[in-house]
């Protein structure tokens, strides 16, 4: 609320009464200027947490995108950070390589060059960021490990650089090293060589996507390390940075933060540290890890994203309140504006930050967020107070002419649901060089003399709706995305597949095609697996055509009641229904397969088509080879719940075809 700014002035002067008009805080640009920004950003990746969002349809798809990153509409992000697919589980699914094998390149697969282009297609200004969080296993030559081979890690980066390049007309400007693992100096100066030979010179190297250190000390031990890294890039820093990397005089960036559940207090979180990133920690960007929760929510981490977006099958989104909270600053800021010295901490608790784009435009960004509605999932966060207040800014320098101010206005509301997200007042009247205002707390103001910020609205997507209980797909597609609809991958890589020479009905098929174990990032299984449909699935039918392709050690299975993704996914139970290349079968409650409910003899061998058929209705499971039975009416006592999967023994090649489910 604004306050009677001449009254006030009056009183203060004759009366002396203090807490009328507050502290005082100068925008003032005359004393210098603070860093140049970089931007507000989304992260896509790390892993799979856009995997649902390809699988929507239209309008609701593009409105979606709209709402993250066309500018004056919604979040109108700055950056978008993009995992380069490595094969492996990387949190909430695995994302293709580009190169599963060391003679194989394909610049289509996953949607993360969808998700760039659209992204571009919309902001063509938008800074594009590519990181590998895990690698093929070639890579390594098996090893565990990218750094044995830095000059064929090295090419493998670069040929994605160059692949987004020619296939998407994608100029890519930031590259990273390996995502939360160690970095390597001789392997950094490589890439750094690399990428100048190839013509690359303007893609800049983020490191190390950590911690403060290591690399700090490193970039002050070498020179030629010093010259290669642009930014230093860290994680979750909990708005605090270390005064030897302040010394280094490179771009200081939270490459990864937020991951918190996207309600009113992940709003909170995200307000509080996009100001404070900046005012406690001299960062000039943020990225939000996740930049849309697009995966199914009882993977780890659920609904850690600027909005939701997780019913491709029903078209149901929300808009949640991150978005806004980003909007307060992209829509009235630029990557190459510059802070201003004059930013802080408001005596009563919140901060202020000012930006300029140097030519007499300013936008101030204020929060006020209490502790408890503004905890991140990490680091823990210390106690602190705020309460309502007086502030008066006095504008000086180059904004003392400034004469009104666009207002933007947010204020969270934990006790009535009064929550005003995003809202455009009238624009306030700077008198003198000055302007008051009362900050309650959990709100955010932007004072701005860009006038063209903009709350986009589409109408209401449909309601939200479970996973169809009655589900199929032959995967006869051939779509612009290399995965099936609604399959989430947790450990190998299952794509679209087309054998123009087979005769019969399996010319269309999906296939897992990974066969080497990757350099994780993760604790992937030893086992393949992709799950799909609803986590609260008990009684189900599944039903698909496998095809093993590996004739010594061939192995597939159909499974229900899968009861964990992501980084457990090793430890994941359910009812699992496998057959083997070498003639037998096993039933298990465990995707490791030592948990043995029943095994026989089927008959199966490799390069034969056959159809599996689980069905487990309370208690009790069964299993049909070719529509016979081969196990009948077990008991099974746990778990309770869980998806539908498909998968592979181990990391070889396999089909799948005409996949059924019909839950109850
Ligand atoms: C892209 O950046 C240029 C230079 O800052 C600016 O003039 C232009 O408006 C920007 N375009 C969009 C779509 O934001
Ligand atoms: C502010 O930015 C706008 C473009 O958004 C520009 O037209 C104007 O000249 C700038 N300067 C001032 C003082 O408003
Ligand atoms: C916050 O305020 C309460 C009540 O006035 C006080 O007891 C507490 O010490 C304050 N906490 C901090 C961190 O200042
Ligand atoms: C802020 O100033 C207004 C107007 O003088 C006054 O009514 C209000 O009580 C003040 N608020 C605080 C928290 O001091
Ligand atoms: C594939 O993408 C193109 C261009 O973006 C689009 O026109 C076409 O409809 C898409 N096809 C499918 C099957 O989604
Ligand atoms: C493709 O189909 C042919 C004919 O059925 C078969 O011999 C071949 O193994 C199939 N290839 C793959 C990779 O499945
Ligand atoms: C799907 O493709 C298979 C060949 O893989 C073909 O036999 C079948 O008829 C197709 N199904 C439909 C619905 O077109």
């Amino acid at each position: 609320m604004y306050i009677g700014n001449q009254f006030c002035v009056f009183l203060s002067i004759f009366l002396y009464i203090s807490g009328c008009l507050g502290e005082n805080y100068d925008i003032d640009d005359s004393l210098g200027l603070g860093q140049t920004f970089d931007g507000i950003g989304g992260l896509s990746g790390g892993g799979a947490t856009s995997r649902l969002l390809v699988n929507y349809e239209e309008p609701y798809q593009s409105q979606i995108l709209d709402y993250l990153f066309k500018p004056k509409f919604g979040a109108s992000l700055q950056i978008l950070k993009v995992e380069i697919g490595g094969d492996a589980q990387t949190t909430d699914g695995t994302e293709p390589s580009h190169m599963h094998y060391e003679d194989d390149e394909n610049y289509f697969r996953g949607y993360e060059w969808w998700l760039m282009v659209e992204a571009k297609k919309r902001n063509p200004n938008i800074t594009l960021i590519g990181l590998p969080w895990a690698f093929p296993g070639w890579v390594g030559n098996g090893k565990n490990w990218p750094y044995d081979f830095p000059d064929i890690t090295a090419s493998y980066v670069v040929a994605w650089i160059h692949g987004a390049k020619k296939y998407h007309d994608l100029d890519i400007d930031y590259i990273g090293i390996w995502n939360e693992k160690s970095f390597n100096v001789k392997y950094i100066k490589l890439l750094r060589y690399l990428l100048d030979k190839r013509g690359l010179e303007k893609v800049k190297i983020i490191a190390s996507d950590d911690l403060w250190e290591p690399i700090t000390s490193a970039v002050f031990a070498d020179k030629e390390l010093y010259d290669a890294i642009e930014v230093l890039g860290v994680h979750y820093p909990g708005t605090k940075t270390v005064p030897r990397a302040l010394k280094t005089g490179k771009k200081l960036w939270s490459s990864e933060d937020y991951s918190t559940f996207n309600d009113n207090v992940g709003g909170g979180c995200w307000a509080r540290i996009l100001n404070q990133n900046y005012v406690n920690g001299k960062m000039t960007a943020t990225i939000s890890w996740n930049l849309v929760a697009s995966y199914y929510e009882n993977l780890p981490f659920g609904r850690d994203g600027i909005m939701t977006a997780n019913e491709p099958w029903s078209g149901n989104y929300v808009v949640e309140s991150p978005v806004w909270t980003t909007a307060h600053t992209t829509q009235f800021t630029e990557p190459g504006w510059t802070y201003l010295q004059t930013v802080g901490h408001f005596t009563h608790g919140g901060s202020y930050v000012a930006l300029t784009d140097q030519r007499g435009n300013l936008s101030i960004i204020t929060e006020t967020m209490t502790h408890d509605h503004s905890v991140c999932i990490r680091p823990p966060l210390r106690p602190y107070n705020v309460t309502v207040q007086n502030v008066t800014f006095n504008l000086k320098g180059t904004f003392a002419f400034i004469s009104q101010l666009d207002v933007w206005h947010s204020k969270f509301d934990f006790k009535t649901d009064k929550t005003v997200l995003f809202q455009k007042l009238d624009p306030v009247k700077v008198i003198g060089g000055s302007f008051s205002i009362e900050l309650d707390v959990d709100e955010i103001y932007t004072f701005t003399t860009i006038t063209n910020g903009q709350r986009g609205t589409y109408p209401d997507p449909p309601p939200s709706a479970p996973f169809p209980k009655s589900y199929r797909d032959d995967f006869n597609v051939s779509g612009n995305f290399s995965e099936a609809p609604n399959f989430a991958d947790q450990t190998g890589v299952f794509e679209y597949f087309t054998n123009l020479t087979d005769p019969g009905p399996h010319v269309f098929t999906l296939r897992q095609v990974v066969t080497q174990r990757p350099i994780t990032w993760a604790a992937d299984a030893d086992q393949t697996i992709s799950v799909i449909g609803d986590y609260a699935w008990h009684d189900v039918m599944v039903s698909c055509d496998v095809y093993m392709e590996a004739v010594q050690t061939g192995g597939v299975f159909i499974a229900a009641r899968v009861d964990r993704g992501g980084g457990v996914i090793r430890s994941t139970r359910g009812v699992f229904f496998w057959v083997y290349a070498d003639g037998t079968y096993k039933i298990t409650n465990d995707l490791r397969g030592l948990a043995v409910l029943a095994k026989g003899s089927a008959g199966t061998r490799a390069r034969t088509w056959y159809t599996l058929t689980l069905r487990v209705q309370g208690n009790y499971a069964s299993a049909d080879l070719n529509g016979y039975s081969l196990w009948k009416n077990a008991v099974l006592l746990n778990p309770l719940h869980g998806w539908v999967a498909i998968g592979t023994s181990s990391f070889q090649l396999a089909q799948f075809d005409n996949f059924v489910i019909e839950a109850e």
